[in-house]
């Protein structure tokens, strides 16, 4: 079914990817379009922290409540969220955190790359 509502450029500052994200969906469930395999998706309700990321730019909406196991008040200040948990209201610049990391550091050399491994 196609969906209506209007949506917004969500973008992944450490990649420069973007997808779109309809006002009122949550940031977790719109990247999932952008097929990259292992964007952890764990509870999808704000409790286990997988999908921790920061807001840059933009404004969110709160879609409910976030865990302070994952996100205390002096992250939450600085920018942290779940992105299960919130939703864009204007075009955002998000920067992906946590477990959130390790997919989006492969396939684009320079960006976001873990360190080589040495013997
Ligand atoms: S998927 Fe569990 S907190 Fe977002």
């Amino acid at each position: 079914m196609f969906d209506f509502r209007p949506k917004v450029q969500v973008t992944i500052e450490q990649t420069g990817e973007c997808y779109p994200c309809a006002v009122g969906e949550s940031l977790l469930k719109g990247m999932l379009r952008l097929g990259r395999k292992g964007i952890p998706v764990g509870c999808v309700n704000g409790g286990c922290g997988v999908c921790k990321v920061r807001i840059l730019q933009g404004k969110t909406e709160v879609l409910g409540p976030v865990s302070r196991a994952h996100v205390t008040e002096s992250e939450e200040a600085q920018g942290y969220t779940l992105a299960c948990r919130v939703g864009p209201t204007c075009e955002v610049k998000l920067e992906v955190a946590g477990k959130m990391i390790k997919p989006f550091s492969k396939g684009f050399p320079g960006q976001a790359t873990p360190p080589a491994i040495t013997k």
